[in-house]
């Protein structure tokens, strides 16, 4: 065991079980005294608790001390990795009012696959060829949802499904990603050190990236500036790349990019960025956690530019339609094609991939049905 598995055992003591127990997702520690945990989609609240305050620091200290990441109270916030690969994020008071604050996403050493989502209902089989049709032409993807709702999990699914002769470049500001392909390259972004210096943003890995002959650019998650240069180097011929953004449906997604684009310094005009943005991003795979605490890929939808006011036309291709709940709770509904077809079916067709149009009627399911996964 290294030093540093160590001391983050004793450290985090208080919450070492749930750090063992592979059926906990998420442990949230609110100041020293209140922790929840998520378990199979459901948070609840335990007894553990750290003696006090300075307890929980000196263990959110020692971590940003190995990982060579520096918080304190002019720099709040600490995004890490525990030994085990699980993502770490903290914010020490006084920004953080409940006392430190420290939210770890665990590392599933299970990693889901694609028959894993079916399996449990987040998308239909046919809906998964259909996003392979998508990769497989190369077309730009958003994976889209609010927080936790599986975006991470997709985007490492979708590039791991990629051609394997295909050069993946992947950008993190922490890196997540463990994407199964043979040619795939990591960077991860850093924050400035003590002295202000050092700091190396998405936007820079974004530019330098282009020098590094990808087929296909992965930035982790898209929440700056970056947004601009991803959608500039979609739109200059690096097509196939991919990325995950926080928002809650297709339409806003695009929205957010254009803001987030918007947010650099250079002074490129709003309506230039929508026009970037609605012809760079081809497809918006929108996900949501339901109120059954299940993850679910709702819509599969297509940008299709902008209309004549100059507002992002959509056109899903799937939708998620809620028929109800069973006795459980258990939301009961299905991954539907709409019955629009793509604007590239044509492009389906030549290139003859098993896709017919007939795969996108919709189909008629009795309300009540079990949720469909076949
Ligand atoms: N379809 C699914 N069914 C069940 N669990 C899932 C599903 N998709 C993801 N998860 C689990 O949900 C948790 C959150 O997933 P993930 O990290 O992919 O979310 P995210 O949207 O990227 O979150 P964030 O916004 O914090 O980056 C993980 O523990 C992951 O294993
Ligand atoms: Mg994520």
């Amino acid at each position: 065991m290294s030093v540093f598995e160590t001391s983050v055992q004793v450290f985090l003591g208080p919450v070492a079980q749930y750090l063992k127990d592979d059926s906990v997702t998420e442990i949230m520690i609110n100041g020293p005294k209140q922790i929840f945990i998520e378990r199979a989609g459901q948070v609840e609240m335990v007894e553990a608790k750290f003696e006090d305050e300075q307890a929980l620091m000196a263990a959110v200290r020692n971590i940003s001390q190995y990982v060579g990441r520096p918080i304190s109270e002019e720099a709040p916030f600490l995004d890490a990795r525990l030994p085990d690969g699980s993502r770490i994020h903290a914010v020490v008071p006084p920004v953080a009012k409940n006392g430190t604050t420290v939210c770890i996403r665990k590392f599933s050493k299970n990693k889901l696959e694609l028959k894993d989502l079916i399996s449990r209902g987040a998308l239909t089989p046919d809906a998964a060829r259909f996003i392979d049709v998508c990769l497989y032409l190369k077309k730009n993807i958003i994976v889209s949802g609010g927080t936790g709702s599986g975006k991470t999990t997709i985007l490492n699914i979708l590039a791991s499904r990629c051609q394997p002769e295909q050069r993946i470049v992947v950008l993190e500001d922490s890196s997540e990603l463990r994407i199964h392909n043979k040619h795939v390259v990591y960077f991860e972004g850093r924050p400035a050190n003590e002295y202000g210096k050092g700091t190396v943003t998405l936007r820079d890995l974004v530019k330098s990236s282009l020098r590094l002959r990808p087929d296909r650019v992965i930035v982790g998650e898209v929440r700056g500036g970056e947004a601009l240069d991803l959608i500039s180097s979609m739109n200059t011929g690096h097509s196939g790349s991919m990325g995950t953004v926080h928002s809650n449906n297709p339409k806003e997604c695009l929205t957010r990019l254009e803001t987030l684009a918007l947010m650099t310094d250079s002074e490129v005009p709003v309506q230039a960025v929508r026009a970037q943005v609605s012809s760079a991003i081809q497809v918006v795979l929108q996900l949501s956690r339901l109120q059954d605490g299940s993850r679910k890929v709702t819509h599969i939808s297509e940008c299709l530019g902008m209309d004549l006011q100059g507002n992002y036309q959509t056109n899903d291709i799937y939708l998620f339609e809620q028929w109800g709940r069973d006795k459980d709770g258990k939301v009961l509904g299905i991954l539907n094609p709409t019955g629009n077809l793509p604007s590239f079916m044509r492009e389906i067709e030549v290139n003859q991939l098993p896709f017919p149009k007939e795969m996108f009627h919709k189909k008629q399911n009795p309300p009540g049905s079990q949720n469909q996964a076949a």
